[in-house]
């Protein structure tokens, strides 16, 4: 569900590469080979799963406009976010479901955070998705919850961290971005990987799936314009006051990985690493644009 958003669209192409039978769900962006459904709906989302019949859901929906707009549109949020983890669960039927939750169901004052440590919200974001982790993991204990924070790609019909930043400095205009919000930046590519690996496992419950590096967003912007070969002069770091984001963002967020790495076997992919793969990702997509 959302394979017109990010983390949907690397996901199918995760699953296409791994020879795995994936449908993607849109709901304002028609993707091709692509199904309708406004998960806000009971009625759209049971013609859905009745029709197709699915073993196993990604849920990567989000709200359209994303943290910000929770706070100002609360009952559009509601409907995507928590309403729709319920009529998923009211006509999925046997299918296990993996759904994307966040960080931001912390309050930010201790960060980086374990699965097991209390959530304390303090946007409508985050509240939604805790309560949609709860109804869930209650409702259906065999399901997944992977929390992940800050994910970036290449991807032109995203208007993620790095897409903003591409934006921005290609034609010269000013990015501001935080130096008081930390996270740990995560590549779209490695979370959809990942998630393929435990969906093929028995892993029930939350589990964090995020790079392994914490960085603050201004620094994160930093490296992201130098990985895109943009002028990261450009950047202006500023306080998350100066900002004036209309949610409340938890400042020491990020994850930790120590659960996840041990399941693996190995540790989680490196800022370092990530960087390098949007970087080349750009330069082979500019060049069949044919842009210098
Ligand atoms: N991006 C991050 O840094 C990040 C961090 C932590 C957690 N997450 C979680 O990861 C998941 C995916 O995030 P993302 O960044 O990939 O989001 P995104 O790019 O904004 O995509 C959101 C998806 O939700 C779909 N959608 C919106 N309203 C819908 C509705 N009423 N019915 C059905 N689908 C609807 C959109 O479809 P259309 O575009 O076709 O309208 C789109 O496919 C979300 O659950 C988010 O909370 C993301």
């Amino acid at each position: 569900m959302g394979a017109s958003g990010m983390v949907g669209h690397a996901l199918l192409a995760a699953l296409r590469s791994a020879g795995w039978k994936g449908l993607g769900s849109y709901y304002s962006r028609h993707i091709p080979g692509g199904v309708l459904m406004d998960v806000a709906s009971s009625d759209s989302v049971k013609a859905c799963l009745k029709e197709h019949k699915p073993d196993l859901i990604f849920v990567g929906v989000n709200a359209r406009g994303g943290v910000d707009i929770c706070e100002s549109d609360p009952s559009q949020a509601r409907g995507v976010i928590l309403e729709g983890t319920r009529y998923l669960l009211d006509w999925a039927g046997h299918a296990k479901q993996i759904l994307y939750s966040t960080d931001y169901v912390f309050d930010g004052r201790a960060g980086p955070y374990g699965e097991e440590d209390p959530p304390h919200p303090i946007s409508v974001y985050g509240r939604l998705k805790w309560e949609a982790e709860q109804e869930l993991l209650s409702r259906s204990p065999n399901s997944l919850v992977i929390r992940t924070t800050a994910v970036f790609g290449w991807n032109r019909r995203s208007k993620n961290f790095a897409m903003q930043i591409f934006e921005r400095l290609s034609e010269g205009q000013v990015f501001r971005a935080p130096m008081d919000q930390w996270c740990n930046p995560t590549l779209d590519e490695f979370l959809a990987e990942t998630s393929l690996r435990l969906a093929d496992s028995s892993q029930c419950g939350i589990i964090n799936v995020v790079g392994r590096d914490r960085a603050h967003r201004a620094d994160l912007a930093v490296l992201l314009a130098k990985a895109m070969e943009l002028d990261p002069g450009l950047v202006q770091p500023v306080s998350t006051a100066e900002l004036g984001q209309k949610a409340a963002r938890p400042l020491q967020a990020g994850l930790k990985t120590e659960k996840l790495a041990a399941l693996l076997g190995r540790p989680m992919m490196g800022l370092d690493e990530a960087l390098s793969i949007l970087g080349r990702r750009c330069r082979a997509d500019l060049a069949r644009r044919g842009v210098s």
